[in-house]
């Protein structure tokens, strides 16, 4: 049998633990798998003395990480710590640098470094794996990079922050506030003390970077993308898009269009017929479209400790099984040096349905004004519907306007012509309709 694969776990938190202990309790199905051992002989943390569930007493013990990328004592450096920049970035580069393979999970430090990652990996020669990146267990990563070779992609999008569909399921199940759920999510664990990067689209962008990557062959523009998080979704949002045949999710869309790539993340209504729209509570999903293949669409857990420690040793497999002296495939499925720049689609001439709800004051003349500011901006609606807010004798109506496909700048100059006449009580909501099978 070949030698054993010595693998060093850097984290032993939520992930790296996890990781620790199905390598312990699978480790003779996963030597008839590989072919060969596949042994933990390297751990780093912070504590070392916090118990981790799982006796890794055989390993020895890094106080720092970097100092671990450089031992002759592992093959493969498995990265969990987390962060774009501190110890996860200079123990990567590092173990690259020493010709070592990387796994890793941190979808930070890809979107940010994963590019001049992949040059050092690839001149080296050595694996740079992270599939557990996006999509936590779903294996996103090798279905585009090597199950779709040959195919090209025209459109990739997904449900990719569990914490943002957990809270939408919620508040269109049980008809509560997007704070009520936000809370609810904070205590089951589900969402962070400061929840802001989840809720806010950066969670979703940095993984959508990764996969516009992947299916356009460009460089990660994670800087570059349009965002939108879901706190500003309310009741009377989720309630409507109910009775128009929608449900709202946080996605992430990568597009090709004429005039370069679209990379946006934003509440979104799907057809509550479509499969994604069948994707609930912490469950991610990913669909990708191409020409060869059609519509793709895998779902499943996006993150916990399982669930992403089974992509990180899905990632070590690969590593283990992989032939000396063999070329390894480009980290990001092409040369990272032929990687080309990322031409980004201005959001402006973003093409699609929108819902628009407006509140307005219940005054004579108020609806046919709105309806000539969305003539004016050639915006044909595919329906209109007005109702009382707070029972009928309120003073304040809610219109409700569903658009035929226009533009994301007409939209906008015919919400801001809205605004300036004075009609609305409240801030306008506007939500793009995506197109999903
Ligand atoms: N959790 C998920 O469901 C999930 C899903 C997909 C991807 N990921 C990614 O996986 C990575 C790890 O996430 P996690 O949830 O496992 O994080 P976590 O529970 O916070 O664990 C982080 C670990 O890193 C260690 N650490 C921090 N600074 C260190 C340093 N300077 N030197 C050595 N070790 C250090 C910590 O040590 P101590 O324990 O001693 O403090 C801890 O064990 C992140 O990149 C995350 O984005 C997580």
């Amino acid at each position: 049998m070949a030698e054993a694969l010595r693998v060093g776990i850097a984290g032993l938190g939520t992930v790296g633990a996890s990781v620790g202990r199905v390598l312990r309790d699978k480790a003779v199905e996963l030597t008839r798998q590989c072919g060969r051992d596949v042994i933990v002989t390297a751990v780093s943390a912070r504590d070392h003395k916090r118990d981790r569930g799982v006796d890794l007493s055989s390993a020895k013990w890094f106080d720092d990480p970097v100092k671990m990328a450089q031992t002759a004592e592992i093959d493969v450096f498995v990265e969990l710590i987390g962060g774009d920049e501190g110890p996860a970035r200079s123990s990567v580069k590092t173990a690259l640098e020493a010709g070592r393979h990387v796994v890793t999970a941190n979808k930070a430090l890809l979107a940010k470094h994963g590019v001049a990652l992949a040059e050092i990996a690839e001149k080296k020669g050595v694996l740079l794996n992270y599939e557990a990146a996006v999509a936590g267990g779903i294996p996103v990563i090798k279905t585009m990079r090597e199950a779709m070779a040959g195919n090209s992609v025209t459109r990739v999008f997904g449900i990719l922050n569990g914490t943002c569909n957990y809270i939408l399921t919620r508040m269109e199940a049980e008809g509560i506030s997007f704070d009520a759920c936000l809370k609810d999510a904070q205590r089951l664990g589900y969402a962070e003390a400061d929840p802001t990067f989840d809720i806010e689209g950066h969670d979703t962008a940095h993984k959508l970077s990764i996969l516009t990557s992947l299916a356009f062959g460009t460089r990660i523009a994670a800087n570059d993308i349009y965002m939108e998080g879901i706190s500003n979704i309310t009741q009377a949002d989720i309630r409507a898009a109910a009775d128009l045949g929608y449900r709202i999710k946080l996605l992430g869309v990568a597009q090709r269009t004429e005039s370069g790539i679209e990379q946006r993340v934003h509440p979104t209504m799907v057809p509550t017929a479509s499969v994604i729209a069948q994707v609930h509570g912490v469950t991610n999903a990913v669909a990708i479209e191409t020409d060869i293949l059609g519509e793709l669409l895998l779902s499943g857990p996006g993150a916990g400790g399982n669930a992403t420690a089974s992509a990180v040793i899905g990632d070590i497999a690969d590593i283990a099984k992989s032939r000396p002296g063999f070329q390894h495939g480009p980290v990001f499925g092409r040369p990272a040096k032929e990687l080309k720049p990322y031409k980004k689609a201005q959001m402006r001439s973003h093409a699609g349905g929108y819902f628009i709800r407006l509140t307005v004051h219940d005054r004579i003349g108020v609806f046919a004004a709105i309806a000539k500011r969305m003539a004016d901006n050639d915006i044909s609606l595919e329906s209109i519907v007005q109702h009382a807010v707070n029972g009928e004798a309120a003073a304040q109506k809610t219109v409700i306007l569903v658009t035929h496909e226009t533009t994301e700048a007409a939209v906008r100059k015919a919400v801001d012509g809205i605004t300036k006449d004075g009609h609305l009580t409240d801030k306008p909501q506007v939500i793009r309709i995506e197109r999903a099978g």
